[in-house]
């Protein structure tokens, strides 16, 4: 994979945006893999504005979200379907028809995820994924052990993730739900170009083991040494540990 160390996360967002308004410009249709937490706010900030400067039509560009609670209302202001309407639907103006987070209501979550991966499909697959990556190298919320292969569907939240995210629901990891439906390693994988955000030395261990590791189930973001075009963006502190 490639790794690029920018100055601070603004860099990093500048070039997240730059790539994807190209790929915009030359492809109106782009399908736009999108991820929820505090990492890809920057990216989305500036695409945002790269958007409004060159003045692009994105009526026809297409996001399907990388995961969401299970169980949790869609309307609940932490939903991810809520989330990523507030962070990239409204901000970038992209039509909301077009824009799909994985279907987290519990009556249908069995087959939800084959519903999920045959859309993105559908759709033509994906043409440039961005991620996050957790403290453990969970990326979606492929948590350590989850099978390489994998596909969407539904997944148990570890502790540790609930008591991170508990910081979305005032605090309290009882408030967080206890399952997600999540695209699999797998639908990740089939991604045309995979871009991993990551800032902060918190991130510094998840970073060397997943660009410098074994390729193993036990980091999940380690599998990108196996893609032929996976781009790492880091800070310096998040670059730390790298050899
Ligand atoms: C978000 C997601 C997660 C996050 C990861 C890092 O859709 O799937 O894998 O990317 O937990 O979260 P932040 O960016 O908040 O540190």
């Amino acid at each position: 994979a490639e790794v690029i160390i920018v100055k601070n996360q603004d860099e990093a967002g500048a070039l997240y945006a730059k790539s994807v308004a190209d790929l915009i410009e030359r492809k109106p249709f782009a399908v736009l893999g999108l991820a929820t937490g505090s990492t890809p706010l920057v990216a989305y900030e500036h695409l945002a504005l790269e958007v409004r400067d060159r003045g692009l039509d994105v009526s026809h560009v297409r996001g399907f979200a990388l995961d969401e609670y299970a169980g949790l209302p869609v309307e609940h202001p932490e939903s991810y379907r809520s989330v990523i309407t507030r962070t990239v639907v409204e901000p970038l103006g992209l039509d909301p028809k077009h824009v799909h987070v994985p279907n987290g209501a519990l009556e249908t979550i069995a087959t939800a995820g084959a519903d999920y991966d045959r859309a993105i499909e559908e759709a033509g697959g994906i043409d440039v994924q961005i991620l996050g990556v957790g403290t453990d190298g969970h990326i979606g919320f492929n948590e350590p052990g989850s099978s390489l292969a994998s596909g969407t569907r539904i997944k148990t939240l570890t502790q540790q993730t609930r008591v991170d995210n508990a910081r979305f629901f005032d605090g309290d990891m009882n408030q967080v739900p206890t399952h997600c439906i999540t695209q699999g390693i797998g639908t990740i994988m089939k991604a045309r170009h995979l871009v991993l955000l990551a800032f902060g030395e918190n991130k510094a261990d998840a970073v060397a083991a997943s660009v410098e590791g074994g390729v193993s189930a036990m980091c999940p973001a380690s599998a990108l040494q196996l893609h032929p075009h996976a781009t790492f963006i880091v800070d310096e502190a998040a670059a730390s540990k790298l050899k």
